[in-house]
């Protein structure tokens, strides 16, 4: 499809910088980031050449799972600010050109969220129903066999009203009923509060999973389980045939879009797992389901270029023509990046690689000077995922603070922050890359602006070419008369590459940021885990 940066929304034509805001900059020294500091680096991101932030959650929260268990969707947390905090932040992003994204959480609010207060004080309570309560099984136990993500049952009962509630995250996250009407309006209102202050979209937290089988059938057994997870993993052990993917949540998000459609140019994103058939329905018939549901696919290939070829070329063929595509290579859930594709020239590739394909990218805060996954001792684990399922699987590696210096606490704040600083962060921090020029950062930056700038890059199409040198990933990008070619190798070793159908071209940026020439596309040299963006000549 021929695009241009008039005709596309700023969602697509725009890079989206993930905050997660506890691990950002703390400001009133309580060894937790807040909204304040959020702002202080506003001009740090707009130079860094990103068009939009999405915020993970700030609202009021017991902090279970830090944020994800909302006691009230229209406030802001005290330890993270004020709501006029917030409506600053808006204002002078805005101001610098940047869009400000907000996480919604619609699968679950916190236990200590007013309407489940409610709806846990009496079975005839009116909001009894907005959140799924069942009697015990016949003869006792779970109504169902379903798991929680962060182990254990799906089900705690509550003995004063004598049933149980569902939960498939912390027991003190019960999961709401978007069957109820009254539920879904009050959801809806929670949108339109946002909207109202400025908010220009939405990451929709597990939006896949807000509706469940009417009749909550226990799920089959996942003959692909891991035979080594623990055994209170009962959510890995199943498939997700009742509580994922329902048909009809297409209905709801229908409705979801709509109230953004109430608003000018906001963006639906949604984080969403699962098989290409059922993920691709989420963008709606026509487009009138989400702009963008999150596609992760890319993050857990093994490093080998075939196999990411394989993912972007069955991306772009199971897109209807009205979805535009999208990439996300890190976030708070996952190891980082660079020590999850085994290291920083690694790293540097898949910058290239996600700054360069068809479709929004998504980084995460730190990927753009290599922060690598924290250590953190057994005692200091926060997170339930890893208290609950074993050290090994505790999300807190990728969420340690920022690293703006090399000062004590990396110059995320000048108290013990709340996780402990990545080991690397005397030399993997902003101020020391920004004088090196040939860091991670000012590749990110290059990348950036080059997107930006180059209209191939920013709405032109893809198409991948098939070369013979081993493990190495080239596709073009182009629009009217403006050709972009990336040549990745993927291999540790020097590889010669010849470009099908191209004499000779120009290398506009490599990763290793040492050569701007002009190579002979038949015969271009890649050195280990080098990519280039060249030029070719017409
Ligand atoms: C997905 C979020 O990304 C994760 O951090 C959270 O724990 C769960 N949803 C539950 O809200």
């Amino acid at each position: 499809m021929q695009n241009n940066k008039n005709t596309l929304r700023w969602w697509q034509y725009g890079v989206v910088y993930q905050v997660y805001p506890r691990s950002f900059k703390d400001t009133n020294r309580d060894g937790i980031g807040d909204l304040k500091g959020v702002i202080e680096k506003l001009d740090y991101l707009r130079e860094l050449g990103v068009q939009a932030v999405w915020l993970s959650p700030f609202y009021p929260s017991p902090m279970v799972d830090f944020g994800y268990d909302v006691a009230d969707y229209c406030g802001v947390d005290p330890m993270f600010g004020s709501l006029e905090d917030f409506d600053t932040l808006v204002k002078e992003a805005h101001l610098r050109g940047l869009k400000i994204i907000i996480d919604w959480v619609p699968n679950h609010t916190s236990d200590q969220h007013d309407w489940f207060k409610e709806s846990r004080s009496s079975r005839d309570n009116p909001k009894r129903d907005w959140y799924i309560w069942r009697d015990p099984a016949p003869g006792g136990g779970f109504p169902n066999n379903w798991g929680s993500v962060f182990g254990g049952p799906a089900w705690t009962f509550d003995p004063h009203t004598e049933q149980y509630y569902l939960h498939q995250f912390v027991s003190e996250q019960p999961e709401l009923n978007w069957r109820n009407p009254e539920l879904r309006a009050a959801m809806y209102e929670t949108l339109r509060f946002w909207l109202r202050r400025g908010v220009d979209g939405f990451r929709m937290d597990v939006i896949g999973m807000i509706l469940k089988d009417e009749q909550l059938r226990d799920n089959p057994p996942n003959p692909h389980a891991n035979p080594h997870a623990p055994a209170n993993d009962i959510f890995g052990r199943l498939l997700t045939t009742y509580n994922m993917d329902q048909d009809d949540v297409h209905s709801i998000i229908r409705e979801i879009r709509a109230v953004l459609d109430e608003f000018d140019d906001r963006c639906a994103i949604g984080e969403l797992w699962g098989e290409l058939p059922r993920w691709v329905r989420y963008y709606g018939e026509n487009g009138n389901g989400l702009h963008l549901p999150f596609n992760f696919r890319l993050m857990w290939e093994p490093w080998q270029a075939e196999a990411m070829r394989r993912s972007v070329d069955s991306l772009e063929s199971a897109l209807p023509p009205f979805a535009w595509p999208n990439y996300v290579l890190g976030n708070h859930d996952q190891p980082r990046l660079a020590s999850r594709f085994g290291g920083q020239p690694q790293a540097r590739l898949a910058a290239m690689m996600l700054l360069t394909l068809r479709g929004t990218p998504t980084l995460y805060y730190g990927d753009e000077i290599g922060m690598e996954n924290g250590i953190i001792p057994p005692e200091k684990i926060q997170d339930p995922q890893g208290k609950n399922l074993g050290a090994e699987r505790t999300r807190d590696v990728c969420r340690t603070p920022m690293q703006w210096d090399d000062s004590p606490f990396a110059g995320f704040s000048s108290v013990e922050p709340w996780l402990p600083v990545e080991a690397g962060y005397a030399s993997r921090n902003i101020k020391a890359q920004d004088a090196e020029p040939a860091s991670m950062l000012n590749l990110y930056r290059r990348l950036l602006q080059m997107r930006q700038e180059s209209p191939a890059l920013h709405s032109g199409g893809y198409e991948a070419l098939t070369v013979s040198a081993e493990n190495c990933f080239v596709y073009r990008r182009q629009v009217q008369g403006e050709i972009r070619i990336a040549a990745l190798n993927f291999s540790s070793e020097t590889r010669q590459v010849a470009i099908p159908g191209q004499k000779r071209g120009t290398v506009l940026l490599s990763t290793n940021m040492d050569r701007q020439e002009t190579v002979d596309l038949g015969a271009l040299v890649l050195r280990p885990f080098e990519g280039v963006l060249l030029a070719p000549e017409a």
